[in-house]
This record gives C-alpha cells, sequence and structure tokens, in this order.
C-alpha cells in the first residue's frame, strides 16, 4: 500500500472486530487499538451498572477514538468501533478526514453463534437483532469496504487486506 491507511474495523457486536482487528493490524505492520479502551470513566460507570449508552456519552468516546486516528494519519493504524451508524463514523472523520472504514459482516445466525458461545450463555437474540437494526452500512460517499466474516481469523484477514489494497486501485 501506498500510504498505509488508517482502518476503522467496524460492525454489529460478534462481528469479529476484537479477533482479527490485531490480526489485520499485524499483517499491515501498524499498531492496533481497542476501541472499548477509549471510553471514558463516566461511560465505564454507566456500562458497568448496566444503563445503555446514549449518543451523548458517545461523542466523547468516538472524539477519543478519532483522536488517535488522527495521530496514526500517514502512519497507520488499525483501531476498532462499531460505528453502525453513520453519523458515529461522520464524526470520527470529522477527527480523521482519511480514516477507512473497514465493515465486518456476517448473517444473523453465525454471529449469533459466535456471540452464544463467547458469553458461554444463550445471547438474548433482541440483544443482537437491536445491533442489525441500528446498523446503517457504509454509503458509497464513504471510504471503505465491506468483508464477510465467513472461515478463520486467517481467512478474513486475507481478505480484509486484499480488499483494503483494492481501495488504493480505486
Ligand atoms: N472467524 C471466526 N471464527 C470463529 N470464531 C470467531 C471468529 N471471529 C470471532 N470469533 C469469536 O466470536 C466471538 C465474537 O468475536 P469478537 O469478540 O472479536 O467480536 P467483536 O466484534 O469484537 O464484538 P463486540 O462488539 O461485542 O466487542 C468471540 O468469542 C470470538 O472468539
Ligand atoms: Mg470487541
Amino acid at each position: 500500500m501506498s500510504t498505509p491507511h488508517v482502518v476503522v474495523v467496524m460492525g454489529v457486536s460478534g462481528t469479529g472486530k476484537t479477533t482479527v482487528g490485531p490480526l489485520i493490524a499485524d499483517a499491515l505492520g501498524v499498531p492496533y487499538a481497542e476501541g472499548d479502551d477509549f471510553h471514558p470513566p463516566a461511560n465505564i460507570a454507566k456500562m458497568s451498572a448496566g444503563v445503555p449508552l446514549d449518543d451523548a456519552d458517545r461523542w466523547p468516546w468516538l472524539d477519543a477514538i478519532g483522536s488517535w486516528a488522527h495521530e496514526r494519519a500517514g502512519l497507520g493504524g488499525v483501531v476498532s468501533s462499531s460505528a453502525l451508524k453513520r453519523a458515529y463514523r461522520d464524526r470520527l472523520r470529522a477527527a480523521a478526514p482519511g480514516a477507512v472504514f473497514l465493515h465486518l459482516t456476517g448473517d444473523r445466525a453465525l454471529i449469533g453463534r459466535r456471540l452464544a458461545e463467547r458469553k458461554g450463555h444463550f445471547m438474548p437474540p433482541a440483544l443482537l437483532d437491536s445491533q442489525f437494526a441500528a446498523l446503517e452500512n457504509l454509503e458509497a460517499d464513504e471510504a471503505g469496504v465491506a468483508v464477510d466474516v465467513s472461515g478463520t481469523p486467517q481467512e478474513i484477514t486475507e481478505r480484509a487486506v486484499a480488499a483494503l489494497c483494492r481501495l488504493d486501485k480505486n
């Protein structure tokens, strides 16, 4: 790749952002940052109490991720952030205009199975349904690619790196 990308790995819960994000970063030879680690203490307190975050809580979190992405501009980096809504991606782009989005996509049944295994117990279908309901796919004017998450993490990583390379040629 000519200029190293700053990649935001996005997608609903369970698509494998935390699993494949670091593998993609390794493959690109750039650092990985976990989006969840950018929550301010107030958000962590809310989440620990089981209170869902609202958009007012999300802006400072997205700004912190955006700030990391901005610092990596020209150097390259991979950061995870579900970024389900266009407005969240707009906020990230406002801080880091060059960021590209890698949307991990998969069918609901597959993701549901993976989540059920991760949690070690049945995942209420409503929780994943609400994620899919909130999801707004990348639009034509947004720099990014969508990659399917069937197969092994290594296969997804290869697919993602190939898709990111194709992005450079367009
Ligand atoms: N390609 C894969 N094959 C099999 N299992 C996978 C794959 N990718 C991820 N998993 C498993 O699926 C579960 C969800 O993955 P992961 O935690 O990476 O998703 P996430 O997108 O980071 O979710 P969240 O938004 O909740 O943080 C984990 O238990 C992970 O080990
Ligand atoms: Mg995760």
